[in-house]
């Protein structure tokens, strides 16, 4: 192997990545990071095994890592995005499956599928590439239950952020189209969301 070679045989590091998000969009960054805390409740409450658990949890943290690589018209853009914009918008998740893939992480692989996997909806009908039910993996599930709440909870540029009765109620209309019900059950029942209440409420004041 020679230098050049060496360069690149190095993984990339966890804190550089996510610090490299943190300063592309610190919105990003900090959602990411409260769906990490969210996720390790609900990985918890699905019974995952370790394993399982700390690939949850790389999978939450770099969920949305592609969103580097989107152009600042679309990721900064201060309305709701047109459909062409969307599309671009929507290829974070392939973008960020290639990035992972590239990290080295211990069963990187499969944290990379997760990551391409997120917006995958129970019935179908989600990107990239319309997995249906239990063809799509778990934790990629999982994962579109805990970004979905978390961006609920979060202001976007064309609507305020909303409470967690009112997240509830949305995501429950959602259930068994967009979310796997079972999971989305548990993860409703999860007993410490007053720990997170006050994060969001922090954020909004
Ligand atoms: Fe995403």
């Amino acid at each position: 192997m020679n230098l050049f070679e060496s360069l690149h045989a190095q993984p990339c590091s966890i804190e550089g990545l996510r610090e490299s998000l943190r300063q592309r969009h610190i919105q990003t960054h900090e959602h990411c990071e409260r769906v990490v805390l969210l996720a390790d409740a609900f990985g918890r409450a699905c019974g995952l095994p370790h394993d399982e658990q700390i690939q949850l949890l790389y999978s939450a943290m770099f969920h949305d890592i592609g969103k580097i690589g989107v152009p600042d018209s679309i990721l900064l853009h201060p309305d709701a995005l047109a459909p062409e914009q969307r599309e671009t918008m929507q290829l974070h998740s392939t973008m960020g499956e290639a990035i992972v893939r590239l990290m080295q992480l211990p069963k990187g692989d499969r944290i990379a599928t997760y990551v391409r996997h997120h917006h995958e909806h129970f019935d179908s009908s989600g990107y990239p590439d319309g997995l249906e039910g239990e063809a799509i993996p778990r934790i990629a599930r999982m994962l579109s239950i805990l970004d979905s709440y978390d961006a609920l909870r979060e202001t976007r540029p064309y609507r305020g952020a909303l409470q967690h009765h009112e997240a509830v109620e949305i995501m429950l209309s959602e259930s068994g189209t967009k979310h796997d019900p079972d999971l989305l059950t548990i993860f409703l029942q999860l007993e410490n969301m007053d720990e997170f209440e006050k994060k969001y409420c922090d954020r909004q004041g």
